[in-house]
């Protein structure tokens, strides 16, 4: 078998297994030649590497069309044959092109769930669940079961049976279940890298990678070995962190099978110094074994209300340990015989109607009031006193409480009592990011070390969607809940230019009163949102802090107050608060305070209601002299606090703050009378910078932005604040596109020198592009297969559209302001409901791309043809152009059907003259 001089992309690897699967025989003389696997792995090495260079201009077919006849045997059976090519268009398309959330095939019993999917048994049929020692929880059928139970047996007050496994991904960790006899010891989750023969093992027989990302590292120059020093750390972070699973024999004489769910080690706690790889499955099992598990399942009724269901604290148990499954399938499948499908949406709708599901509807302690609701209209109105808290009324409220608390309730209590009686300069850092991982450049600080699975930035396509489907059930999640809540920093700066988040960002930031942070902690911290199964499989933890109540940077452990945080990713959202404290003011507010300064005064008028008179409200210099002969604090904490104080008088004397030289009590007595408020990280913002807030869409969902963002951006940005022709971090901004593109693939598919012979050249500059150099563009992207940045552009087009109308209509100095509240809710009312999702859920995503993986060797479908599909994509999008530019596209048109009548508001006739060179310059005027 001749592999030299073939390379094997890494999207094609799926595609290889499942092949290799076929052939057995085959497989097993192969893998017992390491040569075979090593160069597999560099050659997946390679591309892998070239992969990570190239980033949205990824080029997912153009790769998946290399031969794999290197690696065929004569006795190779016919790859599965469509017989229409029609079919496979239709695929090819779907895959790029279409963003519905639709799941590819079914999910039945027999196909499925009781089909072992790897390991010696592979292909082997369980002859019921109870045999299970592993499986896949797929979402139909978690969906399916979670709402027959709920219907059948929860009342409000029955806390659900829980398990991780059912909630988060653990495909790659159940691998290691059916290898578990290859694991002697838990090493091989705490060596700077894997094992290498170890590895080898496991794969061997399993029968199936067990990652995809990086592998060539295994195999550069003969296998990684270890260092004796690295043998020495990987043994001491081992014994110190992981034991023997001692719950997996109890859990065998339950089942009668050993080691059902476990691989024999539990991972107590989680050490970095490792690759991503590593850190990947001892985070998972972490997760799974020792991680709290959440205090409530939050279930989005889309967006327009949610389902809170208690969980069972005292131990984790997965559906089938529960029996879940087992009752579910009984009820349903009365016939063991039949084929057997999980209908999650008839079962999900069977809740829906269900007495359970209006006993389960939450509300949510705390918004009472109509006008404290977010979300009600075109506008939302904060009050000043949102931006200040009384935490110690608080507990004084619910410590006297009569009633028993519910566990939320009860967590919040216990959380303010910690928070006020710690000092700030002792609150410990809540939110951990796994910062130490090897080659992994810093990307770590971009995840939660929980709910690490991965070094998903090799993986441009992949960050995207899971990026989008975080965002996107947040929002979902602040509009069914009526949080205040509105996109900040990036986020925000994204946003203004069509609707959604710079496509290079890795996460975003929002911003919240003070008052609506209590409200999100009382009600969801530690609540795992998950999106409606109708509408996506987001799941999501909300994670609030412990020191909520110190309003400054305070030791800057904490800085950011809450965490949206995905559980198969660990990538997050970052909510901080706003509140009135006694930070310093920037420079930003420098003008604004010497205006105001006389009639403020230095009287101290309002206080901070969280101290606690000598536990919390004593200066860092005090505390610190307090400390040195106070033997109840340890010495850690005395340097901590000889540390903070260094830095205090380090940074003072160039300190440009205007309210430097006022005690902290009369800074906070300043902050207050001139509604400056700021968060942890002593971002300052003007009450009336915010409030009111204005609703919006951001990428296609509903959203809130401060009304005077334009001031809000240019205090944190310098770039300039024009609609064309803009540069920012390396991307272009191109009007005609409404998206951002990398400036090498701009030159690529500018084509200036001319030096693509099957591109066309754009002659006009890249600053002054015209429709029909954009249309060029656009045909040069399908052209040149650069199929992501082609699907990127297409499928957001109606987001970025309606941005753009709204653009129009924010900044508009024709309309009177009446008019213009008028027409921007005749927009949300009517257009808004229409846009479609952007992106694909990343679990459709993964299925579609398994099936096209399988396919894509067709010979139907050669280069030509993809081409010609992309082409018709290309040209779809520069009708949508033309259309929109012509004033004519269906898409703007809404028809309100009245009782009388029908009323059509025609987008399109409001070509609303903007100077896309001056636009921004302004706050838009409502
Ligand atoms: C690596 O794994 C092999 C096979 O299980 C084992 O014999 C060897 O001792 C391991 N090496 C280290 C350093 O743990
Ligand atoms: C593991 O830790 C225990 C103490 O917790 C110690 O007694 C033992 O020697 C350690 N073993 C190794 C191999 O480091
Ligand atoms: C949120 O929950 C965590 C975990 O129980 C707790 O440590 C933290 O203090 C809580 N925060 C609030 C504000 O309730
Ligand atoms: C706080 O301490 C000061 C002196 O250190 C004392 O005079 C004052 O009474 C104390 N206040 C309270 C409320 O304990
Ligand atoms: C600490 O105690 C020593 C003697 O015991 C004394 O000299 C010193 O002044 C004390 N320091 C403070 C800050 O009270």
């Amino acid at each position: 078998m001749d592999t030299s001089g073939t390379m094997i992309p890494r999207v094609f690897r799926g595609k290889m297994l499942h092949w290799l699967q076929r052939h057995a025989p085959f497989i097993s003389v192969a893998l017992h030649k390491r040569r075979f696997l090593s160069t597999l792995t560099i050659l997946v090495c390679i591309s892998l590497g070239i992969l990570f260079m190239q980033t949205l201009d990824k080029n997912v077919y153009d790769l998946a069309k290399l031969p794999l006849d290197g690696l065929r045997t004569d006795s190779e059976p016919s790859p599965p044959s469509i017989d229409a090519a029609h079919d496979l268009r239709q695929l090819y398309k779907k895959f790029h092109f279409d963003t519905a959330f639709e799941y590819p095939t079914s999910y039945e019993l027999q196909k499925d769930l009781l089909t072992i999917p790897f390991g010696p048994r592979k292909g082997q049929k369980v002859k019921s669940v109870d045999q299970l020692q592993f499986y896949d929880s797929d979402p139909r059928l978690v969906w399916s079961v979670l709402a027959d139970h709920l219907v059948e047996e929860a009342s409000s007050a029955t806390p659900l049976p829980f398990s991780w496994y059912d909630w988060a991904d653990f495909h790659d960790y159940n691998k290691l279940i059916p290898a578990r006899e290859s694991l002697q010891d838990c090493n091989f989750f705490f060596g700077v890298h894997f094992n290498a023969s170890l590895l080898m093992q496991i794969e061997h027989e399993t029968g199936e990678e067990l990652f995809g990302i990086d592998r060539g590292y295994y195999n550069t120059e003969g296998d990684p070995k270890f260092s004796e020093s690295e043998i020495t750390e990987m043994i001491q972070r081992a014994n110190s962190s992981c034991v023997i699973d001692s719950h997996s024999f109890a859990e065998s004489k339950r089942s009668g099978l050993s080691h059902a769910f476990s691989v024999g080690f539990v991972v107590q706690s989680l050490q970095d110094q490792v690759r991503p790889e590593v850190y990947r499955l001892q985070a998972r099992n972490h997760l799974l074994n020792t991680l709290s598990i959440p205090l409530s399942l939050t279930i989005l009724n889309r967006d327009s209300g949610a389902w809170q269901i208690p969980i069972k604290q005292d131990d984790r148990q997965n559906m089938v340990q529960s029996g879940m499954i087992q009752k579910y399938l009984k009820r349903a499948s009365k016939d063991s015989s039949k084929r057997f499908e999980f209908d999650y949406v008839s079962e999900f709708d069977r809740f829906c109607k269900s007495d359970a599901s209006k006993s389960l509807n939450l509300k949510i302690l705390g918004l009472q009031e109509e006008k404290d609701k977010a979300f009600n209209g075109l506008f939302t109105h904060l009050q000043e006193n949102d931006f200040e808290f009384d935490a110690l009324a608080k507990i004084e409220e619910l410590s006297a409480r009569t009633e028993s608390l519910s566990a939320h309730e009860s967590s919040y209590l216990n959380s303010l009592l910690f928070s006020t009686q710690t000092h700030f300069a002792f609150a410990p850092k809540y939110f951990h990011e796994p910062g130490g991982l090897k080659d992994f450049q810093q990307l770590g600080r971009h995840h939660d070390a929980r709910f690490f699975n991965g070094a998903i930035f090799r993986d441009p396509k992949e960050t995207l969607l899971r990026l989008n489907s975080m965002v996107i059930t947040f929002q979902k999640f602040l509009k069914a809940n009526h949080l205040s809540c509105w996109l900040a920093h990036g986020s925000l700066f994204g946003y203004l230019y069509n609707g959604l988040n710079f496509p290079w960002d890795n996460d975003f930031d929002v911003q919240m009163p003070i008052g609506h942070l209590h409200i999100l902690a009382l009600n969801f911290n530690q609540s795992l949102v998950v999106e409606d199964p109708r509408e996506g499989n987001g799941r999501f933890l909300l994670d609030v802090g412990s020191s909520i109540t110190h309003r400054t940077q305070g030791n800057g452990n904490n800085n950011i107050d809450a965490r949206f945080i995905d559980v198969d990713s660990g990538l997050y959202i970052d909510i901080t608060a706003l509140s009135v404290s006694s930070a310093m003011l920037s420079t930003h507010d420098a003008v604004y305070f010497q205006q105001n300064k006389d009639s403020v005064g230095t009287e101290v008028k309002h206080r901070d209601p969280n101290l606690i008179a000598n536990v919390t409200d004593t200066p860092l210099q005090i505390l610190y002299n307090k400390l040195q002969n106070d033997t109840t604090y340890s010495d850690q904490e005395r340097r901590d606090v000889q540390g903070l104080v260094e830095k205090f008088n380090k940074d003072f004397p160039s300190n440009q703050s205007p309210t430097k030289f006022y005690s902290a009590e009369q800074r906070y007595s300043i902050n207050h009378e001139l509604g400056l408020y700021n968060c942890r990280n002593h971002h300052f913002v003007q009450y009336d910078m915010v409030s009111k807030l204005v609703a919006t869409k951001f990428h296609g969902v509903s959203a809130l932005v401060p009304n005077k963002y334009i001031t809000l951006l240019k205090r944190e940005y310098r770039a300039p604040m024009k609609f064309n022709a803009v540069t920012f971090q390396s991307r272009t901004f191109i009007e005609g596109l409404r998206s951002w593109i990398q400036g090498p693939l701009l030159r690529k598919l500018m084509n200036v020198a001319g030096r693509s012979e099957n591109l066309e050249r754009v002659k006009s500059p890249a600053n002054n592009l015209l429709s029909i150099d954009v249309d060029i563009l656009l045909k040069n992207c399908a052209r040149s297969n650069s199929i992501d940045f082609l699907s990127y552009v297409h499928n957001s087009k109606e987001i970025s559209t309606y941005r753009r109308k709204e653009i129009e209509l924010q900044f508009s100095e024709i309309y009177s302001i009446e008019e213009k509240q008028f027409l921007l809710q005749k927009l949300d009312a009517n257009i808004g409901p229409r846009l479609k999702p952007i992106m694909e859920d990343p679990r459709i995503n993964d299925l579609r791309k398994r099936m096209w993986h399988e396919l894509s060797s067709d010979p139907e479908l050669n280069d030509e043809i993809l081409m010609e599909l992309n082409l018709e994509v290309a040209d779809d999008t520069i009708a949508w152009n033309s259309l929109l530019d012509g004033g004519a596209l269906p898409f703007l048109v809404g028809v309100e059907e009245r009782e009388q009548a029908r009323e059509n508001y025609d987008f399109n006739l409001r070509p609303l003259a903007i100077n896309p060179s001056n636009v921004f310059i302004r706050d838009p005027t409502f």
